[in-house]
């Protein structure tokens, strides 16, 4: 049995995407790039905005096509599974299986009784330990980077978010399983790590996670430990301290503020002010100038204004946000903010978007202007051989670096070499090794 994965979202979907594959490439199925060759198909999906949930459907359209002509299970995973459950079945009858992002484990069952011949098979428990996950079963894309979950679920309730219902509340992994599996990935070779949730800085599987950050950077041979996602109001001055002194957590913060303006704040149910984030910040204290900033912005929530959405721009320009992602306001199903009402036409949110998603290239590209003529390491991403004369490469702000060799030249994968900036564009940086 061959079996393809198509994941959409964000690093835990990506992550359990490659449990999912672990559990059965155990069992002896054979992952392949492309889902013409797949007995099997997973969509593991996302439903964090309305058009994620539109490229779910459409791949479905294009599937009950597929079926019609040879022999093939469907099944959906994800967040998109967790959120409509059954009712998947209704609106795309040829699914054979739906399996929740709480019942990861259950997957080899679901599959062989869909292989059996039952109909609409479905299991979107909420098993309390799937945080557990064996690390030994999961099989990992092809990345000088590996991804560890420290905990699933969130406790905030931002008024507009899908996540609480579809990742359910918080569990925590304890610390030790969480400092094994990165010893283990050590060992096997790789020399960074992202510590995965959806909102990692209220962990507490035994301590506090910047003990957890100081402890993983404890172990020898690893050399970049990355985090995502953070809420500002569970960032520590504790935490700022280990990020602005410890040398293996890279100098990169992604901390999302949705809107600068405090009226909106509150109709998000953020639970900070402006003020409150600015002082956030400012637990980096002078080592903030040094660091690269991102956040995430959603524009057009119901009743923002003309001013609201200025004070958004305003808050950009001050802190002066490296990168951002920013999208439209969309509604999703059961959240409290469909009782607001949302009245502003979309022309006008769309040219808000359009205009803040300028003002951040220009930023983006101040930003990486200061690299030029640095010397920096880059991690190489592309595995060769490569004759293409550039390598890909990340360096440690999460930079997408365009290493330039000339054809002929082999660069060695995952490890860090020094590189000279030449080039700065909002997206890259051009960079020559030395
Ligand atoms: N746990 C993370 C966010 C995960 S969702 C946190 O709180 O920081 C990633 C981003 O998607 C959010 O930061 C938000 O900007 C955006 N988002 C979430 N729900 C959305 C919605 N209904 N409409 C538009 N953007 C949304
Ligand atoms: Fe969603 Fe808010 Fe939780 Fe982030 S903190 S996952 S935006 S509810
Ligand atoms: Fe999407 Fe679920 Fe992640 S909604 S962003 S896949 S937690």
């Amino acid at each position: 049995m061959k079996f393809h994965i198509q994941t959409w979202g964000c690093q835990m979907n990506d992550h359990d995407g490659e449990k999912l594959s672990g559990l059965l490439s155990v069992d002896g199925f054979e992952e392949v790039a492309s889902p013409e060759e797949a007995d099997l198909i997973l969509l593991n999906t996302c439903s964090i905005r309305e058009k994620a949930v539109h490229k779910v459907y459409s791949e479905l359209g294009r599937l009950r096509a597929e079926k019609e002509r040879r022999p093939l299970l469907v099944g959906v995973t994800g967040c998109l599974a967790q959120q409509e459950q059954a009712a998947l079945f209704k609106r795309a009858p040829h699914i054979d299986f739906v399996l929740g992002t709480m019942a990861l484990r259950q997957l080899p069952r679901l599959v062989a009784e869909a292989q059996a011949g039952r109909a609409r098979v479905i299991d979107t428990g909420e098993y309390p330990d799937n945080h557990l996950f064996p690390p030994s079963v999961t099989r990992r894309h092809d990345s000088a980077k590996a991804m560890i979950t420290i905990t699933e679920g969130c406790n905030h309730a931002c008024t507009y978010c899908i996540v609480p219902t579809t990742r359910g509340v918080e569990r925590h992994r304890p610390f030790q399983d969480v400092l094994a599996e990165a010893r283990g990935l050590v060992e096997r070779g790789y020399r960074e790590v992202e510590l995965l949730g959806q909102n990692v800085n209220s962990y507490a599987g035994g301590c506090t996670f910047a003990d957890l950050l100081e402890r993983v950077a404890e172990i020898e041979g690893l050399e970049w430990i990355r985090f995502t996602t953070s809420h500002p109001m569970n960032f520590t001055r504790e935490l700022a301290q280990v990020l602005v002194t410890n040398p293996k957590v890279v100098p990169f913060l992604h901390l999302p503020v949705q809107s600068g303006s405090d009226r909106i704040l509150k109709r998000m149910l953020r639970e900070y002010t402006v003020e409150e984030y600015l002082e956030r910040l400012g637990y980096l204290g002078a080592a903030r100038e040094r660091m690269t900033l991102s956040t995430d912005f959603i524009v057009g929530f119901p009743g923002e204004t003309d001013e609201d959405f200025e004070a958004t721009l305003a808050l950009l320009n001050t802190v002066g946000f490296e990168g951002s992602f920013s999208f439209v306001y969309s509604p999703r199903p059961g959240t409290p903010s469909l009782r607001l009402k949302d009245d502003l036409p979309m022309t006008v949110k769309a040219e808000r978007l359009s205009r803040l998603q300028k003002r951040q290239t220009q930023l983006t590209r101040a930003a990486n202007e200061r690299f030029l003529g640095r010397e920096i390491p880059v991690r190489v991403e592309t595995r060769g051989p490569n004759d293409h004369g550039w390598w890909l490469g990340r360096s440690a702000e999460w930079k997408t670096i365009h290493l330039v060799t000339g054809p002929g030249r082999e660069l060695p994968f995952g490890e860090l070499i020094q590189a000279k900036v030449t080039v700065a564009s909002p997206h890259f940086l051009g960079a020559e090794p030395v």
